[in-house]
């Protein structure tokens, strides 16, 4: 019998990258969200809205595993944890047997009951079906895919990165690494139980980031301090955002941010790269590596 992984998420940053490392690993995936996946040999696609408990059943059936990502749902649902709550009593009932959730770097450490992703984990710890938790820090892809600040747009177009927190290290991670942990936690034995905290190989400054940027396009890419949390708030709200929903993002940032650096200003280290290597069988994306495959981002 084949082993079937749905795959929320499926054209997001992590979700788009861990169906082609499963696929590799040999299982099939269920690829689900509201735009549809194209279909391909391994890859199946299912409508699933998390505003719409019907399609809940539909992508559950006879699924193995599960990769969960739904901490954008206090974007656009009032009462995130319901569909939640609901996803995940469903999941027991379909007989899963293995979850491996998306969160955050942070959720866990300083816990905010209101914060969808420590529900999400509290979900998944209650529902007795064997998981694992990946708590990456800032994601490397923000830079070259994505409309919340630091604004891949903003960038091509006025070479800036504006954010706040600029002389602060932070060891962002590029979501193939997270893809691949997860890709390995959905498919082995023994990353039940397990939170990995993922951060990259190197801490970098964000005029370090626009400086590696700068080089991989060829042009000056300069980084423009923000005020703090309120920056980010306010360019999301600009752009069309709900208060909530900027303010989500906003304080998500903050805490992935702080809790991505010791008191001392040195860089904290999630996973050791030795032991990303083990479960993975490669070292970790360096920044560098990362922006030779985005800079068509940024032209
Ligand atoms: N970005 C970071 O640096 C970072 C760092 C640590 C943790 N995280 C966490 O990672 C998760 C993903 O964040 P991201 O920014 O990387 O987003 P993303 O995964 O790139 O995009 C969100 C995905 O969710 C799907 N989606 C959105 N609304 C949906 C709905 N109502 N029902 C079903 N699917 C829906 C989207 O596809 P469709 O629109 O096609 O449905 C898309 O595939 C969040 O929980 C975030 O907190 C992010």
């Amino acid at each position: 019998m084949g082993f079937t992984v749905l795959v929320l998420g499926a054209t997001g940053k992590t979700g788009r990258r861990v169906i082609p490392q499963l696929v590799q690993r040999g299982v099939t995936v269920r690829a689900a969200g509201r735009t549809p996946v194209p279909e391909r040999d391994g890859v199946e696609a299912a409508r699933f809205d998390w505003q719409d408990e019907g399609t809940y059943q539909t992508a559950l059936d006879g699924v193995d595993a599960v990769y969960v990502v739904g901490g954008h749902l206090s974007d656009s649902v009032s009462n995130p944890t319901a569909p939640a709550e609901a996803f995940f009593g469903r999941m027991a009932d379909a007989g899963v047997r293995r979850v491996v959730l998306l969160s955050a770097s942070g959720v866990d450490d300083v816990p905010d009951p209101e914060n969808i992703l420590r529900r999400f984990e509290l979900f998944v710890e209650g529902s007795g079906i064997p998981s694992t938790i990946l708590r990456p820090g800032v994601f490397m892809q923000n830079f070259s895919e994505s409309n919340a600040p630091p604004s891949t747009a903003r960038i091509r177009e006025r070479s800036e990165i504006a954010l706040p927190g600029g002389d602060v290290p932070v060891s962002y991670i590029s979501t193939v690494d997270v893809a691949a942990v997860a890709a390995a936690a959905l498919t082995e034995d023994g990353h039940e139980g397990k939170g990995y905290a993922l951060t990259g190989p190197e801490a970098l400054t964000l005029p370090q980031v626009a400086e590696l940027i700068s080089a991989a396009v060829g042009r000056t890419v300069r980084h423009v301090e923000t005020r703090p949390e309120e920056g980010i708030r306010d360019v999301l709200l600009a752009d069309g955002a709900t208060v909530e929903y900027a303010e989500y993002v906003a304080r998500l940032y903050v805490m992935s941010v702080r809790s991505g650096y010791g008191t001392d200003g040195s860089a904290m280290t999630g996973l050791p790269a030795e032991d990303f290597t083990t479960i993975t069988g490669r070292p970790m994306t360096t920044f560098a590596e990362f922006t030779k495959g985005a800079a068509d981002a940024w032209r």
